[in-house]
């Protein structure tokens, strides 16, 4: 599809692989229009039974670029990184996730949204909005909370500190923890299998588990979406993003 997003077909199984190894695969507006691309295909096509998310060279993503940030903020619900996380939300088919070494910001709060995650065991998971004068955004606000409970979501979404496999799997982030060795056998075989299944008795079985919160879900994309754009002009936000990029510089 692009360089920095790899696509593949196999047994009905579809990699998407975010490929931007030399910038631990951070997001860029473009990654993000092709990722959502790769999910409406995947809902379209009879072919595609299930879809799995990876990334390449031993990171899952550092989160959005925060160059991008800086030049092109995102200036409204219409936004790529918007349109990402209503397509994948929105996902009628079976989304898996294998997470190796650093999953940051969206790279975590996309998680949040897959029907199942396995990591590497020294994956580290974090959501530093708040330290770059952020907010929570991915519905995180919402999910993680159900997910993980008050005290737990608070802490990771307030503290912003990066975190382990082990506190990823009480958060109820991920389903399994494995040696990086193991992890793309483990993740392959749990995405042939789900391909496997009978595909409308996965899909209304989705429905019913994610459907009684999809309008909040929606609904709560959008009212982060309102705040996160208004942080990222706030002045806190300008500052930490600059000392990121400007860091080794000084
Ligand atoms: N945006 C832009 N560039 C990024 C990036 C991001 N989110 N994350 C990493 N990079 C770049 C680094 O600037 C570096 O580029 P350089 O080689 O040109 O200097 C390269 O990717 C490798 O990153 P580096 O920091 O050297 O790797 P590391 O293994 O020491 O640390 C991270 C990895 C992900 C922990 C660290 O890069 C990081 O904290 N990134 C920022 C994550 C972030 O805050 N994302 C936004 C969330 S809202």
């Amino acid at each position: 599809m692009s360089d920095t997003l790899l696509t593949q077909l196999d047994a009905g199984v579809f990699s998407v692989t975010f490929n931007r190894p030399e910038k631990k695969n951070a997001f860029t507006h473009a990654m993000y229009e092709a990722a959502t691309a790769a999910l409406q295909e995947a809902d379209r096509r009879d072919d595609i039974r299930v879809v799995l998310l990876s990334g390449a060279g031993g990171a899952f993503t550092a989160g959005n670029d925060i160059g991008d940030f800086v030049e092109h903020p995102p200036a409204g619900e219409d936004s790529a990184v918007f349109r990402y996380l209503r397509a994948l939300s929105s996902m009628e088919k079976p989304v898996l996730a294998a997470v190796e070494g650093a999953a940051v910001g969206i790279g975590t709060t996309m998680l949040l949204h897959c029907d199942y995650v396995v990591a590497g065991e020294k994956a580290r998971f974090s959501m530093p909005f708040v330290n770059l004068g952020l907010c929570a955004e991915g519905a995180s606000s919402l999910l993680l909370p159900r997910m993980a409970g008050f005290a737990l979501a608070s802490e990771l979404l307030m503290f912003g500190d990066p975190f382990s496999t082990e506190t990823a799997l009480r958060a109820g982030i991920i389903n399994k923890a494995v040696p990086e060795a193991q992890l793309k056998e483990v993740a392959t075989e749990r995405a042939r299998s789900l391909a496997a299944r009978p595909m409308e008795a996965l899909k209304v079985t989705k429905r019913l588990i994610r459907g009684p919160l999809r309008e909040q879900v929606q609904e709560t994309l959008k009212r982060e979406g309102v705040e996160f754009i208004q942080r990222l002009h706030s002045d806190e936000a300008r500052e930490a993003l600059m000392s990121f990029m400007t860091r080794g510089r000084k």
